[in-house]
């Protein structure tokens, strides 16, 4: 498709889109500058050694950024935004990226304990200056690791399904991992999504118990060694010798970075499985809604409505009282009804006679407190097998839903729906009008009127994603000679017009992943504009966009390169150097407010 030209574009998303490419850089509208805020191995904690790719240790990574940052929060310490707490979760570890000589069948303990310490979240102080942010010590620097202690709270903290050889009380878990997206609460807080945890436990396979067997299928935990091989090094990560540890993670938590000492959370409430993220909205009672999506093929989306009411205010104690409202509170999930026929939805994308993939839905309440909704479940175990639950509840298998988030302008609901290779495919669930496209290559982008506190809402599709001249996609109606490709939604957020700000991963139509902009009403509706691309290999994650400011996380550049020594990228830092997951602030040249 022809660029969209500028001028007379919504607020906000008045720049040249950046065109398809596969530079190895982050790439930025004509009149837009750019600059790294922080890198894998960049100190964070006061005492940090400087990165030393050749002899990295354990030490030395637990006071240092962590690896593969994906989502980022930006919380303002002043009005002007010139101080600033950045949060950033890092989700994995790329192990025969990270050591010169990493031998997958034998990882030394030193590696291990550097993964362990690579993984978690990052607080870190940024100042706004003429170039972006930049770093600076402060007590307020921290960082979260598999070895940091988190209290559980909520309906199965302490529950017989939590309970290990080192925690028999079910109460305190050690550390965070696969912490994929996440959210900032209106108390200043910041929520996490422990998403793919199944990848680190090992030996499934000797597990005989049916009931527990099932269990651990339906969250993917396999059988063997591990592929990371952990549960050489600690036994926690062999379900035989530890068979409730799988049962610890798979949480959203919750980090208070305004208080170094605070203990961070996993709140039970809000379900446990392959959480991508959970954001929040007041309803006008002063409730709170939690929504979340569960990142897996033919997996649901879910909202948790608090019973408690928000107090407003930032200090301590009001944060306290605000994080407990997750503590209490129904857990829901979404079934979908579309209201065309389903002979009109052929699975090639193509719209329905009446114009629109839309229709209406309900969220099918699964468990408050001690009570059940779901027969043959116990509350604690709608709690910890949330999973199993929904599929008893009936819930509407999606195409993976990543990041979901309300719309601060229209109040509307939106989430990513990244793709479905499988929607279609022998055995599995057919195309249906929230999900119409068989082999889902890239993706759509849901839209939900919801009724905040209630059971009911409306919804359509506000973006089937592609390449626009594949008569399979739509753009909310508009010209699709004038808008940018776009495959694999995974991040959203908005900027303070209401704009859709849409992070992509794994880009299916051949070019590097990039950040898009979406006026999502008005005559623009649907105009999706890439407004970055990011470097080869990488996935674009943890937009941020204030008025004069966009930052991303630039996670795994150089991910198709075998190992180490035949690295694919070699940004950020040139030359022959070897990849490392960033965060990019881009503003405008010369300062001014983005997109207009
Ligand atoms: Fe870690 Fe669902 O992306
Ligand atoms: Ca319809
Ligand atoms: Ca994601
Ligand atoms: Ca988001």
């Amino acid at each position: 498709a022809a660029p969209a030209a500028r001028g007379r574009a919504v607020p906000g998303t008045d720049f040249a889109p950046v065109a398809p490419n596969t530079r190895d850089g982050v790439v930025v509208p004509e009149g837009y500058d750019q600059a790294v805020v922080i890198r894998w191995g960049d100190p964070v904690v006061a005492g940090a050694p400087p990165f030393d790719f050749h002899h990295q240790t354990a030490a030395a990574q637990q006071a240092q950024f962590g690896y593969n940052n994906d989502f980022a929060g930006l919380l303002p310490l002043d009005p002007s935004g010139t101080e600033n707490l950045l949060v950033v979760n890092h989700e994995y570890t790329t192990e025969t990226h990270m050591f010169p000589d990493y031998d997958e069948n034998n990882p030394t303990e030193e590696q291990v304990r550097t993964a362990w310490a690579a993984h978690g979240m990052s607080v870190v102080f940024v100042r706004r200056g003429p170039r972006g942010l930049t770093p600076e010590p402060s007590r307020y620097n921290r960082r979260i690791t598999l070895d940091t202690e988190f209290e559980v709270r909520g309906p199965a903290a302490g529950s017989r399904y939590l309970r290990t050889s080192t925690d028999p009380t079910g109460t305190r878990v050690r550390g965070t991992q696969n912490n994929c997206s996440g959210g900032v609460t209106p108390w200043g807080t910041v929520l996490s999504g422990e998403e793919n945890f199944h990848q680190t436990f090992a030996h499934a396979d000797k597990v005989t118990d049916p009931v527990a067997k099932q269990r651990l299928d339906r969250y993917g935990v396999k059988g063997g060694e591990s592929e990371r091989k952990w549960e050489r090094f600690d036994r926690r990560w062999d379900v035989t010798a530890e068979p409730n540890e799988p049962n610890r993670f798979g949480w959203i938590v919750e980090i208070d970075p305004h208080d170094p000492s605070a203990r961070p959370v996993k709140h039970t409430a809000l379900g446990r499985f392959k959480h991508e993220s959970a954001t929040v909205k007041v309803a006008e009672d002063g409730r709170v809604v939690v929504y979340m999506g569960d990142d897996e093929r033919f997996d649901y989306i879910y909202k948790f409505v608090s019973r408690g009411r928000i107090k407003p205010g930032a200090g301590a104690h009001t944060r306290r009282h605000n994080s407990a409202l997750l503590d209490d509170g129904t857990l829901y999930v979404a079934k979908f009804t579309g209201n065309s026929p389903a002979a009109e939805i052929d699975g090639s994308g193509r719209l329905p006679a009446d114009g629109a993939f839309d229709g209406t839905g309900e969220w099918l309440p699964l468990a408050d407190g001690t009570t059940s909704f779901v027969p043959g479940f116990t509350a604690e175990e709608v709690y910890v097998f949330t999973r199993l639950a929904a599929d008893r509840a009936g819930a509407t298998k999606m195409d993976r839903p990543e990041d979901i988030e309300p719309n601060p302008v229209n109040g509307r609901i939106y989430c990513a729906l990244t793709n479905n290779s499988n929607r279609g495919s022998t055995g599995n669930a057919g195309p249906d009008e929230v999900n119409p496209r068989s082999g889902n290559k890239h993706g759509h982008v849901l839209e939900v009127d919801d009724d905040t506190t209630g059971t009911r809402f409306t919804w359509n599709l506000l973006l089937v994603c592609g390449d626009p001249n594949d008569p399979g996609t739509y753009f909310g109606g508009f010209d699709k000679s004038q808008v940018s490709p776009i495959s694999c939604p995974d991040n959203v957020a908005f900027d303070r017009h209401g704009n859709l700000w849409i992070a992509t991963d794994g880009n299916a139509l051949g070019s590097n992943d990039g950040l898009f902009a979406v006026p999502v009403d008005g005559p623009e509706r649907g105009r999706a504009k890439q407004f970055l691309t990011v470097p080869v290999g990488a996935e674009t994650c943890g937009p941020v966009i204030t008025d004069t400011l966009v930052t991303v996380c630039v996670q795994h550049p150089g991910e198709n390169a075998p190992d180490a020594q035949h690295p694919t990228s070699h940004w950020p830092d040139g030359g022959n150097s070897q990849p490392r997951p960033s965060v990019v602030a881009v503003w405008r040249r010369g300062g001014g407010e983005i997109g207009r």
